[in-house]
């Protein structure tokens, strides 16, 4: 089989790394890609929203598979392009089609599902430009913290939360009225704020048939103790200590039972990932938010702990036979800890060398933002850079593999934090 994986991060070299050690891959090709997928993978120079690009690379590589990274082309259509179209359409899309990628490309949408299915999350209104004054209003029901979501998607940053209402009541003006996210904001979720601790469950559905892979949680501030801006994620750790299988059970029953039968219930065909962000109020779970696809850097450690080969599950997912499908688990914790360019989540620079990776002992390097360069070797060249992944009988002994070896690595302005697991 030939698969191309679609994206550049740490989650799609992780997935790719898992691929390739499936007997039934033939070959396998990423785009775009970065300097750690072109070591085990073909990289093609196509933007993931390229999709008349995308066609040709398939055909020109008879690929059989394409599984799609990011939300982005999800929510424009890729699926959809490629059922539509004659030459494509026996290939095998893993990602929703645009109708079932409004579960993130909507924060309304996705509210209004699980309303519709009784699924537990925050109580929400959400209002338009023209509703600025209901909205108003509607702040003024709640207590502080007020959390306001931009409906659409605005890479992770659509989310204010915000202690004064006077502060509010001003963002929600910019972002209705002045635009503060663009197209994303002109609509505004406004929700009650819930207490408690975050962690991400991850599904694989046929669109009638579930599997739970491992749970992970992420650190998405830049600062130690979870301070600073957000990031795309500074590290993760799998399983999650605090899930425990009386809390996971609540998970399955209340949540991924009612989401995938919610979606079959409305006739959304959806083969994929739902990675569910959840938090746990007291000993109940309750939905922050969906996305279509795996995390980053959640996939880098939630994939390694898969015992079962990934393509066979891909494949048992795109056929609508996932329940004959077997899913094995490993024992062991999973951690990662990502590098980053100095100045990220603002401006840094990129196209510094890095050293030191031919120095990695009991941990697997996952590029997120590197390319290679002929003469100078592997550069970094985006802000979050590389993921080091490494296995332990407890997450405290992977994370020292983890930090051991990310002394060796160097490139000017590396930054990581220190702290990854602090709360657990
Ligand atoms: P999201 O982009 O929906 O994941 O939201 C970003 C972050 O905002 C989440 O990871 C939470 O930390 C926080 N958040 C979102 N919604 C709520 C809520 N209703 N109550 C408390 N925190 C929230
Ligand atoms: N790490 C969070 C995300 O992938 O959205």
């Amino acid at each position: 089989m030939n698969i191309l994986i679609l994206g550049s991060g740490g989650r799609e070299h992780a997935l790719a790394w898992k691929l390739k050690q499936s007997s039934k891959l033939n070959q396998l090709f990423v785009a775009p890609g970065n300097a750690g997928t072109a070591e085990i993978a073909r990289n093609i120079a196509v933007s993931v929203e390229d999709f008349d690009g995308i066609k040709k690379a398939v055909l020109e590589h008879s690929i059989n598979m394409l599984l799609v990274g990011p939300e982005v082309p999800l929510v424009k259509g890729i699926h959809d392009f490629f059922e539509k179209d004659a030459e494509l359409s026996e290939v095998m899309v893993i990602g929703p089609a645009a109708e079932g990628a409004m579960l993130e490309g909507s924060k309304e949408y996705a509210k209004e599902f699980m309303k519709r299915h009784g699924i537990p999350t925050a109580a929400y209104q959400s209002f338009g430009a023209s509703e600025l004054q209901e909205a108003y209003n509607f702040l003024e029901t709640l207590s502080p913290p007020y959390v306001l979501k931009a409906d659409g998607l605005a890479a992770g940053k659509g989310v204010l939360i915000l202690q004064d209402l006077q502060e509010a009541r001003e963002a929600l003006r910019e972002m209705l009225v002045d635009a503060k996210f663009g197209k994303a904001s002109a609509r505004v979720v406004i929700e009650e704020f819930l207490s408690g601790i975050e962690l991400s469950c991850f599904v694989l559905t046929d669109g009638e048939h579930y599997k739970i892979l491992p749970t992970a949680k992420d650190y998405k501030r830049i600062g130690e103790g979870d301070t600073g801006l957000n990031t795309g994620g500074m590290g993760a750790v799998s399983p999650v200590p605090f899930a425990s299988e009386a809390f996971m059970k609540k998970v399955e029953d209340r949540i991924i039972i009612p989401t995938v039968n919610g979606l079959k219930e409305e006739g959304i065909p959806y083969v994929g990932f739902i990675f569910i962000g959840l938090i746990k109020v007291g000993d109940d779970p309750f939905v922050i938010e969906y996305n279509v696809r795996m995390g980053d850097p959640e996939t880098e450690v939630v994939i390694p702990r898969l015992e079962s080969d990934l393509l066979d599950l891909l494949v048992a997912a795109a056929r609508g036979n996932l329940d004959q499908a077997e899913l094995k688990i490993k024992k062991e914790a999973c951690t990662t800890v990502v590098m980053v360019s100095g100045g990220y989540p603002e401006g840094y620079k990129k196209g510094y060398p890095i050293s030191g990776l031919e120095n990695i002992e009991g941990s697997v390097v996952f590029h997120a933002g590197t390319a290679h360069d002929r003469e100078k070797g592997t550069l970094s060249n985006g802000g979050r850079v590389l993921a080091v992944t490494s296995f332990g009988k407890d997450f405290k002994q992977a994370l020292g593999r983890s930090y051991s070896n990310l002394e060796k690595i160097d490139f000017t302005d590396a930054y990581f934090r220190k702290d990854i697991g602090f709360d657990l």
